[in-house]
């Protein structure tokens, strides 16, 4: 049935709830470009405003999940669960644990993302690694997974079309922040991406998307509740992003960390979060294995080797070096009271690590080092951190971005757990 846009836009702009057939019509509409910027925008706007009931919200995203390619798994031999996370500073976390669990003999399709502003993007790393692919057609995605188990590549444009458009108009519109649209918009991808199990990672902090934690947990219950009704099982830990996770954040700089993780070493909470993230999707796939094992006994190594030697990369190839590396002193004796997420994520991207426009590019060897975490003892003159950059320009505008970063105090913070609460279907 044809509707019209300016009713359907009057009807939710004044608190009425839209039926399936209506939704599924606008979102359709606008994929075909029959319904315009504008109006899209306009409706937008009244969901930032008026939420949506739990029956929009599901037809929303079914809506959005129709209106592309829903990716058949059935072809894999292992059970399948993927995860997600709402994006952080320092958040390399798919990189170990994606063939960490493979080793342990649960397939994850890893669609991800690149990074826009100061949170990095899990593609934008692994392009790091010389000679890799991250273009995939949706055949090679899916006979990689069935091979190794493991992959990580960039999601197909037939994946989820709606939201592809609707979160390039949620972005110059100001209506990216709203609960539903976020939820709807990440599970739609998932979702289409045919995984029959989800953990998410939704982070809360400075650096996280969501700054406050009762926000991430509406969100984490909004689309545990999602994946539960589209017949995905998901489950959501809810995890601190007020301070980087670990001590990189930056392309080629987090892919050193990544092989630290999967040598057996790396920084505790990284190695925390993989563990947890691990666990979780082992749990829902029903498989009793030990991750910590296979990163001690280097199996998730090797299944890292033939992940990126099958997407074209060299694994003993030498990662990017910057021209540049500038030490950062501390100037007093004491202890590490703040080391601000955000900070470190805007230095990271000054430097050159990040992006502020979609299409700019990234350097893969530009990013902060940290050499202490917060909490940490240190005395006046010791190295706190180093800003790697190609030229001086990033150099600079690095330094400066920097300089908010970390603050030294009398006495250390009070330890802040990285997990904080899991959340599960009620
Ligand atoms: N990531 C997404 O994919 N969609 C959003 O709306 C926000 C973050």
């Amino acid at each position: 049935m044809s509707h019209s846009a300016v009713e359907i836009i009057r009807a939710k702009r004044d608190g009425a709830e839209l039926s399936e057939d209506r939704i599924r019509w606008f979102l359709d509409a606008y994929t075909r470009g029959e319904v315009a910027d504008e109006q899209a925008s306009a409706l937008l706007m009244a969901v930032f405003f008026r939420g949506m009931t739990p029956a929009e919200l599901s037809a929303w995203t079914d809506a959005m999940i129709r209106s592309g390619r829903r990716l058949d798994l059935s072809s894999v031999p292992m059970p399948t669960v993927d995860k997600h996370s709402t994006g952080g500073v320092g958040d390399k976390i798919s990189l170990p644990l994606c063939p960490l669990v493979a080793a342990c003999g649960v397939a994850v399709p890893q669609l991800s993302g690149r990074g826009l502003g100061h949170t990095g993007g899990t593609l934008d790393k692994l392009e790091a690694i010389p000679g890799i692919r991250t273009a995939l057609s949706g055949d090679e995605f899916v006979a990689q997974l069935a091979e190794i188990g493991a992959v990580i590549c960039a999601a197909g444009p037939d994946l989820a079309p709606a939201d592809r458009k609707l979160y390039a108009l949620r972005d110059v519109t100001g209506t990216v922040e709203s609960i539903p649209l976020i939820a709807s918009s990440i599970m739609s991808k998932k979702i289409a991406e045919g995984t029959a199990g989800l953990v998410l990672d939704v982070k809360f902090g400075s650096g996280a998307f969501m700054t406050e934690v009762d926000r991430s947990r509406e969100l984490a219950r909004t689309m545990v509740g999602l994946g539960d009704a589209h017949g995905v099982r998901t489950v959501a830990l809810l995890t601190d992003m007020d301070t980087p996770l670990g001590r990189t954040a930056g392309n080629g700089l987090e892919i050193r960390e990544t092989l630290e993780v999967l040598e057996g070493g790396g920084p505790a909470d990284v190695v925390e979060v993989t563990l947890a993230l691990a666990r979780e999707m082992l749990d829902l796939a029903g498989v009793d294995a030990d991750p910590a094992a296979a990163l001690r006994d280097g199996r998730a190594m090797d299944r890292w080797r033939t992940m990126i030697r099958a997407q074209g990369g060299d694994p003993d190839a030498s990662l990017p070096v910057a021209r540049h590396i500038e030490e950062v002193r501390a100037d007093r004796d004491g202890f590490v009271t703040r080391l601000d997420a955000m900070a470190v994520g805007v230095a990271a991207w000054r430097l050159g690590a990040g992006r502020a426009r979609k299409e700019d590019p990234v350097s893969p060897a530009a990013g902060v080092v940290l050499r202490v975490a917060q909490g940490d003892p240190v005395r006046a003159g010791a190295v706190i951190a180093e800003l790697h950059a190609d030229d001086e320009d990033h150099l600079s505008s690095g330094r400066d971005a920097f300089a908010a970063a970390a603050r030294i105090g009398d006495a250390p913070p009070p330890p802040a757990p990285r997990v904080l609460e899991r959340i599960a279907a009620g």
